[in-house]
């Protein structure tokens, strides 16, 4: 496993992260025990949670999330301080209508919440989980700075922002001195590269750690979605995910996949250890949260880790992706 730095902070976290929506979602505590000790027996040091993981997410039902977190809290016992633990704020977590959101209210109720759920006292990474129009940032980046000043919490991220809206943010933290958003954790993928017209370019320009997630395309670009032909048990296409299901809709992911097996079976590679590899060639990703399901999928894209395409390769999907519509 190899480890990079987030962003201009001094934490190295492993380039592969381990994301765990899955958890209490789509498996169980003893299947999910499986993934999380493979993760840590393969070297991964950085696991991505959020308070709103949970049943709720499908059944559209804010009072049954958490699962993830408590799971979570229940397997870390005995080795939180070796991991670094990143979780989420912002979502519905209830029916009131301050259970949600980016207030100072919510996100100090919220971070009380996961803390308890999570068995711990100090969260690593605390990351807000979409821009919240309805709040002052000068409100949540204040409310954020005390709970790390209370070492509640390390680092603050934030995850699926514009440029403009991240480069707000982190211009008022500047202006008021407080801490900032370190990390920015967008999708990033074969099949959703717009991260790298706007963001990207900020982030780089402001050492700004990018840490992005279903790497996969939530397991379309592993192929299998092309062959299969009854969804496996336990699988989020068994358990009907929205976002899944709208993807395989209207996407033009099978013909991506298509194009991208060849150059996957010319180095020996299944589609997904590829898909991820190109990922991991951008040198300014911090890390790539990978799903998993089962201790298999990690075992995968553990076995050629460190691997990077060459410009020939890198080359090759852009004028792939540009003729099938997935690049402009
Ligand atoms: N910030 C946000 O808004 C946001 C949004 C989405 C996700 N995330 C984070 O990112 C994490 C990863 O997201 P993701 O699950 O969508 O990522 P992903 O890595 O793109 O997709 C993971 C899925 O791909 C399938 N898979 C992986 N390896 C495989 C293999 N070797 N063979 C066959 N299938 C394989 C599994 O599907 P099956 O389980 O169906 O077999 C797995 O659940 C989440 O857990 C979460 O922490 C954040």
């Amino acid at each position: 496993m190899q480890y990079r730095k987030l962003g201009r902070t001094g934490l190295k976290v492993s380039e592969i992260s381990l994301g765990t929506m899955a958890f209490g979602r789509w498996i169980d505590e003893k299947a999910s025990a499986g993934v999380l000790d493979q993760a840590i027996e393969s070297g991964i040091n950085f696991i991505d949670t959020a308070d709103v993981y949970g049943r709720g997410m499908d059944l559209g039902d804010p009072t049954l999330t958490g699962e993830s977190e408590t799971i979570l809290g229940n397997l870390l016992q005995g080795r939180r301080h070796d991991i670094i633990l990143a979780t989420k704020v912002k979502a519905p977590v209830g029916r009131g209508v301050n259970d949600a959101g980016l207030s100072r209210y919510h996100i100090y109720r919220a971070l009380e919440n996961s803390l308890r759920r999570l068995r711990t006292d100090y969260i690593d990474l605390y990351q807000v989980h979409g821009f919240d129009p309805n709040t002052p940032l000068e409100e949540t980046l204040g409310a954020l700075d005390d709970l790390v000043k209370q070492g509640k919490i390390r680092y603050i991220g934030c995850s699926n922002f514009a440029a403009w809206q991240l480069a707000k943010a982190n211009g008022i933290s500047a202006q008021y001195l407080l801490n900032r958003f370190e990390s920015v954790q967008p999708e990033f993928s074969l099949i959703s590269r717009e991260i790298e017209q706007e963001l990207v370019p900020y982030a780089q320009s402001d050492q700004v750690g990018v840490i992005v997630y279903s790497p996969l395309g939530r397991g379309i670009l592993t192929g299998k979605y092309q062959q299969e032909e009854k969804p496996e048990t336990g699988s989020r296409l068994a358990a009907g995910e929205k976002r899944l299901m709208q993807l395989l809709e209207k996407h033009p992911s099978h013909e991506l996949i298509t194009h991208i097996r060849p150059l996957a079976e010319a180095r020996g590679w299944s589609v997904a250890q590829f898909s991820l590899a190109w990922v991991l060639s951008h040198s300014y990703i911090s890390s790539a949260i990978l799903g998993a399901s089962k201790p298999k999928h990690i075992q995968d894209a553990l076995q050629f880790a460190g691997e990077r395409l060459s410009a020939e390769e890198l080359a090759k999907i852009d004028e792939i992706s540009r003729n099938i519509g997935i690049l402009r």
